[in-house]
């Protein structure tokens, strides 16, 4: 592994974090939810200040639209966000966005972190626990257990109890050793393995991906409603 920055004396790989910002935002009606504001910020700006603000992030890399790409430059000058290295242009599925991201980090570049950029409220806890796991053990995603039970539903009807506690609902960023997952996304779009996440590429190429502490905080911004929760978590934040 290729190294960088020292953190309290220990050498540690340079860290860049890779932000796939290139969706349509339909199940949102379609208008680029990533420029719609909480509490008068864009979501992207959320998401890239926490990145900004985090020691163990050292490059950011933003994967978007072209038409996106003037919008995204110009937020990035407003807010002075010095660690975004480039703005990429994004593929036809999230997957594809991920390995241009991938490609286009800073050479030495030893860990990824890729982070939807429509997880705004990311805390710094959640962002170096699973940087700090990917470090050491090769691949690491934030989880946070399942609140409501789980049942398997065949035809209908429900067919198995699943245990709750052998589950676990899977956040970003999800961290890896970057040449491994780079080839592990190739090898997966090659053999166009139906992927969940980038943790089911990294899986499928048989690596182990080592569950970190999540927080339920940390949202997809999805859907309407999932806005007004946003709001509301910030607010808390804020007193
Ligand atoms: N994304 C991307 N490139 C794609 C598809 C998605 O970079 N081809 C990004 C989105 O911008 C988002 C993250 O991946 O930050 C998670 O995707 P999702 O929440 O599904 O966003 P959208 O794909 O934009 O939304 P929808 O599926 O409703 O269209
Ligand atoms: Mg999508």
């Amino acid at each position: 592994m290729l190294f960088g920055k020292k953190k309290k004396g220990a050498v540690r790989p340079r860290i860049c974090a890779v932000l796939p910002a290139a969706g349509s935002s339909d199940r949102m009606g379609g208008e680029n939810k990533l420029l719609m504001e909480l509490d008068s910020v864009p979501i992207l700006v959320h998401t890239l200040s926490a990145f900004e603000r985090c020691d163990m992030i050292d490059d950011i890399i933003i994967v978007a639209r072209e038409e996106d790409f003037v919008p995204y430059h110009s937020l990035c000058r407003e807010y002075g966000l010095e660690k975004v290295r480039l703005i990429v242009r994004g593929g036809e599925t999230r997957e594809h966005s991920v390995l241009e991201g991938i490609r286009s980090c800073p050479e030495g570049t030893g860990i990824v972190a890729i982070h939807d950029a429509a997880r705004p409220l990311v805390s710094d806890a959640v962002i170096c626990g699973a940087v700090e796991a990917a470090i050491a053990f090769g691949g690491a995603a934030p989880v946070v257990p399942m609140k409501d039970s789980v049942k398997r539903i065949e035809d209908g009807k429900i067919t198995a109890d699943i245990p709750r506690s052998t589950i676990a609902a899977v956040q970003t960023p999800q961290c890896f050793e970057r040449s491994r997952i780079e080839s592990a996304l190739v090898k997966a779009l090659r053999r166009c393995l139906p992927l969940t996440d980038d943790c089911a590429a990294f899986e499928a190429a048989g690596y182990s991906v080592y569950a970190t502490q999540g927080d339920y905080r940390n949202l997809k911004i999805t859907t309407p409603e999932d806005l007004v929760t946003a709001e509301a978590f910030l607010k808390g934040w804020e007193g």
